[in-house]
């Protein structure tokens, strides 16, 4: 079978990463540290804060590892790579532990005799390192993924394969992972769960890889492994076996794919990748912080109890950008669910306009980076007034992680894109359910409204897929209106919220001029720029205020405006009205713009292509603005 970028099913096998570590392996005649530094470098777009390798070496397995980026690891290298022809790589986005040199992989048992690269997370590691301390092993780092070397230790008994499938019947979570063992320098094993995992199938040499552009340079001959499949790779063949330890017959998958793409995943541009692994980043973030009788939010990082909500008075959230229109959506949430007042300020006002605020203050700053400038200095400002914080971000070790007294994580994994894509929608769940949380402290909702919202709220990854399998209309929208110079966006309560981040979507890569309005402010001035053939994005989910978005609506189509609206499966009146409507699914209120978004998403990415823009890196700006 041919594997093409077009192929949707096996691209989507290839993009469900959990984190986006990144694991090479090789086995052959050449020398391997090379082929690995290669191969991680290869992987650096997905992200990363630490890297490592391990060879062996005959008489030992020789490791080196640091954090920070692959020059720092080739720095430490020089003069001194190993000559061995057996080895795995790996590049670490941390999740258990910050960045360092000893959370960096690979990782070893007490004596250095097993070897482990992991992606994914180990949900049982804390009981299973108990155990193993219990019985005398020495942990050298906080990773989950170090229990896993030294079970391997425990449960050796000359057999590495059966060793191997031991552990992976003990372990929970999602993995995938490459073992080698000093006894075994033949052998190297690679085991999947729930994180993609490929071999490159060459001649006298294999590869391992988590994905294709690691080894795309050597072989585009490979096996893609399905979940619960472990490999048994040598220099000459490769054996699959399922978790009962059977041979699998598997096929050869025939790479197509340019390096290029293959980075991409087989998409067009990163912010396409990145629109698409949104139900994946969203899941990842809810999943493990809902009770498993689906009655309650978890946030284990958090220990807020009644006396601290009682002992604040005033809540900030504070943020640029994207992450400041997600915080907007975020005070919504708080108000409307534990009835908390919130203001949300932009990071680079804020730090500059003496805010008021003091012990009983709550400041939640949001940055996907965490490291914008902005953000960092109204978080440091908040401190210095006395304020309890709180950061929401994407990257764990960041300076803003650091700072802040507390934080939560978004799972979205690296966004590489400029424009913020699922870094917005991983941050809206947090926001949500953060504000759950809040409410079931503080008793502000009855047990059946929290749990049928998060009934609402485990859809919305099923329901964020559904919208974007239907894009073909917004394409043709884009094309239609691609070369137009303004375009209008508006909505009212938690549409006006998520028309700011539409607005701000088409600006920042079509160049587009697009602004957004709280529909009943068109009436206090800028209904004079609606005239003929004016785009206007009208978005209208909110049941409180429908018929006043309606009226609204009426009053721009009047104007010869060509109105898109965008509204909820079973909307049956905004049609009559309308030249185009967008639907996405019916969802509570509340929870639409983790789906109004997407097409609104879609249409700046397909305005950009139109125009002939670069999606990925638009002019003037930068991923992460490190200065004022
Ligand atoms: O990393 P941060 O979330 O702190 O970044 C904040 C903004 O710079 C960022 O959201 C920016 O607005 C995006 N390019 C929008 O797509």
């Amino acid at each position: 079978m041919t594997l093409h970028p077009s192929d949707a099913l096996e691209r989507k096998k290839i993009l469900e990463e959990k984190f986006m570590c990144g694991i090479v392996g090789y086995i052959g005649e050449k020398k391997a540290a090379p082929i690995l530094l290669d191969g991680l470098t290869k992987l650096e777009y997905r992200g990363y804060d630490s890297a490592g390798i391990a060879v062996d070496c005959g008489e030992n397995i020789f490791i080196e590892k640091t954090v920070g980026r692959l020059d720092a690891l080739k720095d430490k290298l020089k003069n001194r790579l190993p000559e061995g022809t057996v080895g795995i790589g790996h590049t670490r986005w941390a999740t258990h532990g910050r960045p360092s040199d000893s959370n960096a992989h690979p990782h070893t048992d007490c004596h250095g005799n097993f070897v482990v690269v992991h992606n994914g997370i180990i949900e049982n590691y804390l009981p299973i390192k108990e155990d193993l301390i219990a019985k005398g092993h020495k942990f050298s780092s906080e990773t989950d993924t170090e229990v896993i070397a030294h079970l391997l230790e425990e449960i050796y008994r000359g057999d590495f394969v059966e060793a191997v499938r031991e552990v992976l019947n003990k372990i929970e979570g999602s993995y995938s992972l490459a073992f080698m063992a000093k006894a075994h320098p033949d052998i190297l094993i690679c085991a999947k769960q729930d994180n993609p995992l490929i071999i490159g199938l060459g001649r006298g040499e294999n590869f391992i890889a988590s994905d294709i552009p690691a080894i795309i340079n050597h072989t585009r001959q490979t096996y893609i492994l399905n979940d619960g499949e472990i490999a048994v790779v040598k220099k000459n063949s490769v054996q699959i076996l399922n978790r009962q330890g059977k041979s699998v017959d598997k096929k050869i998958f025939h790479v197509t794919w340019n390096a290029e793409a293959a980075e991409k995943g087989g998409y067009e541009h990163f912010m396409l990748k990145e629109i698409n692994e949104q139900p994946k980043a969203v899941r990842d973030t809810m999943s493990k912080r809902i009770a498993k009788d689906g009655g309650a939010i978890i946030l284990d990082e958090l220990n807020w109890d009644k006396n601290f909500l009682d002992g604040i008075d005033k809540i900030y959230i504070v943020a640029c950008g994207t992450a400041y229109h997600a915080g907007l959506v975020g005070k919504f949430y708080i108000e409307k669910l534990a009835r908390k007042l919130v203001e949300v300020d932009l990071a680079s006002e804020y730090r500059y306009r003496d805010p008021i605020v003091d012990e009983k203050t709550l400041v939640i700053v949001v940055s996907q980076s965490g490291e914008t400038s902005d953000t960092l200095a109204a978080l440091k400002e908040s401190k210095r007034l006395g304020a309890k914080t709180l950061a929401i971000t994407n990257v764990v070790g960041s300076s803003i992680a650091r700072e802040a007294h507390q934080v939560i994580h978004t799972w979205a994994g690296p966004e590489i894109a400029v424009a913020s894509t699922k870094a917005y929608t991983t941050q809206l769940i947090l926001m949500f359910m953060l504000a759950l949380y809040m409410a079931q402290i503080c008793e502000t909702l009855s047990d059946e409204r929290i749990r049928e919202l998060i009934c609402r709220l485990k859809k919305i990854p099923a329901q964020i897929s559904e919208t974007l399998s239907d894009v073909e209309p917004i394409k043709t929208f884009a094309r239609q209106y691609g070369f137009n110079e303004d375009v209008f966006y508006i909505g009212r309560a938690l549409d006006y919220d998520v028309a700011l981040e539409g607005a701000l979507k088409l600006k920042e890569i079509s160049y587009i001029h697009a602004e957004a309005y709280a529909s009943g402010e068109l009436k206090h001035g800028t209904l004079a720029l609606i005239v003929e053939g004016v785009p206007v994005i009208a978005l209208a989910t909110q049941k409180s205020v429908y018929e006043k978005t309606l009226s609204n609506i009426k009053e721009v189509k009047a104007r010869d405006a060509i109105v898109i609206g965008i509204a909820a499966a079973g909307d049956t009146e905004l049609e009559k009205y309308l030249d185009h409507v967008i639907f996405v699914p019916e969802t509570d209120e509340l929870l639409i713009p983790l789906l109004t978004v997407v097409p609104l998403q879609l249409l700046a990415y397909y305005a950009a292509i139109t125009r002939g823009c670069d999606v990925d890196k638009p002019r003037n700006l930068a991923k992460s603005v490190t200065v004022e």
